[in-house]
């Protein structure tokens, strides 16, 4: 018999074992596997819980219990979960992550101490929820060489997106939605300023890359200041507002790597995800270009994704898969964004069109319903950021909003 134990009860730890437990007997069947879950740890007490029975509260009893060969951690933040983990894995335990923290700030770390121990540190559900992309990525993409990914990553901001703007409800009645539905973190902070989606861009960019991304290195944007007039705006360019993570390989070898919203041309196809969904799009010298759809966050999507690692890890015992990357000593491989050409939406107050075309030459000028008459919006022609943000601190105050244009 294989013994799992699963760290954390919380959302994404509950449904790991809900899902679990609720298809075990085809799991095993179908994978020819004798895979069972032995521990949950949470400091919490759940009495009325179905399997009562599996609850321990303290990390020892896991460590110390050989027949636990793989450990789901679903806990999140970096303490204690980094020891617990790091602890596991110096005993031999495989681990599968649905923390994309601990990956984005110590993957490459735990990866290397995963191989001196000939085990597995795996983390399909850290990125993307239920959409296999890690994986994927790694192998049946292997032949590639990987030019750019860009992607919604965070399913909490893409739903008050769509809600404020589909469904013309306030930011925070559709962030409370949010939470509810289990989709944002602990502290929604990190999905409304972009830090979440920024540890998955950044394990993407690592894992397509070779080299460690740290997330300090990442340039990250929230949708804090998305207003509803820059979405009517995005609209009448046949554009929508999109939170993209992206990382572009250029052509001096550095890459381009950030997080922010942006106006993404309804031609691409992440122009049309809704909701909690995420698309990542891959793009590389032989495939042209693949696209990854699915619900980005949830109960039992990410689940999913975790239990897909554990079965894994079940049945590559004893191998140490190749999922890792080196770790990285500067950013010295990070392009600053500002040295790249963009086409920037942007909209301003009381600024005439006689100095908006000197300052952005051949700009397309847009419209919407009750546009007050100071107000002027345009997207410029592809320019360095570092000249357009010149341009705009040139006119102070009068800069209402400003996106780049996503078109691929
Ligand atoms: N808070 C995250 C999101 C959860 O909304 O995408 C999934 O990583």
């Amino acid at each position: 018999m294989s013994k799992f134990a699963i760290l954390g009860h919380g959302v994404v730890g509950s449904g790991t074992a809900e899902l679990f437990l609720k298809n075990k007997d085809n799991i095993n069947k179908r994978q020819g596997t004798d895979i069972d879950l032995k521990y949950i740890l949470d400091i919490r007490d759940f009495p009325d819980s179905p399997y009562a029975e599996k609850f321990v509260k303290d990390i020892n009893v896991i460590l110390e219990d050989d027949e636990v060969t793989v450990v789901a951690e679903c806990m999140g933040g970096i303490n204690p979960a980094y020891t617990f983990v790091k602890s596991c894995l110096e005993r031999g335990k495989s681990v599968c992550t649905s923390n994309k923290q601990l990956v984005a700030e110590k993957g490459a770390e735990l990866h290397a101490v995963a191989k001196a121990n000939n085990c597995n540190f795996m983390f399909e559900a850290s990125t993307g929820g239920a959409i296999p992309i890690l994986r994927p990525l790694h192998t049946c993409l292997a032949a590639n060489e990987i030019t750019a990914i860009a992607g919604i990553l965070n399913g909490t901001t893409n739903f008050i997106l769509t809600k404020m703007i589909e469904e013309n409800m306030t930011f925070d009645a559709a962030l409370t939605m949010a939470q509810q539905l289990g989709y944002a973190e602990k502290d929604p902070t990190a999905d409304v300023e972009g830090h979440d989606a920024c540890r998955k861009i950044c394990i993407l960019a690592s894992l397509a890359f070779g080299s460690h991304v740290y997330p300090q290195w990442v340039y990250t944007e929230g949708i804090s200041s998305v207003t509803l007039e820059d979405a009517a705006y995005a609209t009448s360019a046949n554009s929508a507002v999109k939170l993209i993570g992206s990382v572009w390989k250029l052509k001096n070898g550095k890459l381009l790597i950030s997080v922010r919203p942006c106006f993404v041309c309804r031609s691409c196809q992440l122009a049309l995800i809704d909701d909690v969904f995420n698309g990542i799009m891959v793009c590389g010298d032989g495939i042209d270009r693949v696209m990854f759809y699915g619900r980005g966050a949830g109960k039992l999507p990410t689940a999913s994704a975790v239990l897909g690692d554990v079965i894994d890890c079940f049945k590559q015992t004893g191998t140490v898969m190749s999922q890792t990357w080196e770790d990285s000593r500067s950013s010295s491989f990070i392009e600053d964004h500002l040295n790249a050409e963009v086409r920037m939406y942007v909209r301003l107050d009381g600024v005439s069109r006689e100095t908006a075309e000197k300052l952005f030459p051949g700009s397309v000028y847009l419209d919407r319903e009750g546009k007050p008459e100071s107000e002027l919006a345009f997207i410029t022609t592809y320019m360095l950021e570092k000249d357009i943000i010149h341009n705009l601190n040139s006119l102070g105050s009068a800069v209402l909003g400003k996106m780049p244009l996503l078109d691929m």
